[in-house]
């Protein structure tokens, strides 16, 4: 590990598993970075659709993707995390599901996910690292100190977003955000590279009855157990 680097938890998870929030928590209760992995995929939608690039023109796209200042920073105040594009925010804008569908279709192309790589491992530095997405474990940081997965039934995750979307005051129908999220669980998940799974020795919890503070605790309390056997510092785990 260089100098500059800290420890890295990765937290993967399908759509409204509650990846986003447990991450937040987590860093802000540890003081650490945030790296919120779809919202740069949500980005790149973003760049897309706004420079009007059809989705078949991979080398174009990647052009433009070469040079983005993207920042993701954990809220303390819940929801998502706070996102910027060449330091504007962006929050509102990635977040409506016609960008997580983009988002999941540009996902797919390995030219793509290379040339976020570097933006994303530039996200570990000290003290540590909470990174979430659905190949953190896996092929952004193989070697992180501690890996999750999180995990919930269709329903449970559909209406999480459903809420998430109407506290923002996005108009949203229940049904279309349930067949969005199945769609996309599916191409996320069966895609030849980097497709969502389980990272080998992960904890996997199940959120579907367990709100995001038990959830915390679950995690802090894995991630302590982990350090401990490494010799390294506790980190607090009272709420
Ligand atoms: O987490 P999210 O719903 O904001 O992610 C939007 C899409 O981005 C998701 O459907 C697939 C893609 N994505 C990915 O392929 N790899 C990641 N590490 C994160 C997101």
């Amino acid at each position: 590990m260089a100098d500059s680097e800290g420890v890295v938890v990765t937290i993967d998870g399908p759509a409204g598993s509650g990846k986003g929030t447990v991450g937040q928590k987590l860093a802000l209760r540890l003081g650490w970075n945030f790296l919120d992995s779809g919202a740069l995929y949500r980005t790149c939608a973003c760049i897309v659709s706004e420079n009007s690039l059809p989705v078949s023109q991979i080398e174009s796209i990647v052009e433009h993707l070469q040079a983005i200042d993207f920042r993701s920073v954990a809220s303390p105040f819940g929801g998502e995390a706070s996102v910027y594009l060449g330091g504007l925010e962006i929050s509102e804008r990635i977040r409506t599901p016609q960008c997580g569908r983009l988002a999941s279709e540009l996902a797919v192309h390995p030219e793509i996910r290379q040339v976020l790589l570097s933006i994303q491992r530039n996200y570990n530095r000290s003290p540590g690292l909470v990174a979430d997405g659905r190949d953190m474990g896996t092929v952004v940081f193989p070697d992180a100190a501690f890996k999750v997965f999180l995990t919930a039934n269709l329903r449970s995750r559909a209406q999480r977003k459903y809420n998430q979307l109407k506290n923002q005051g996005i108009q949203v129908n229940y049904d279309n955000i349930y067949n969005e999220i199945r769609s996309r669980d599916e191409r996320d998940s069966t895609r030849s590279h980097a497709p969502l799974t389980t990272p080998e020795g992960a904890l996997t919890l199940d959120t579907s009855s367990m709100d995001a503070d038990e959830a915390l605790m679950s995690v802090l309390d894995g991630l302590n157990t982990i350090l401990e056997k490494s010799g390294e510092t506790q980190y607090g785990n009272t709420l």
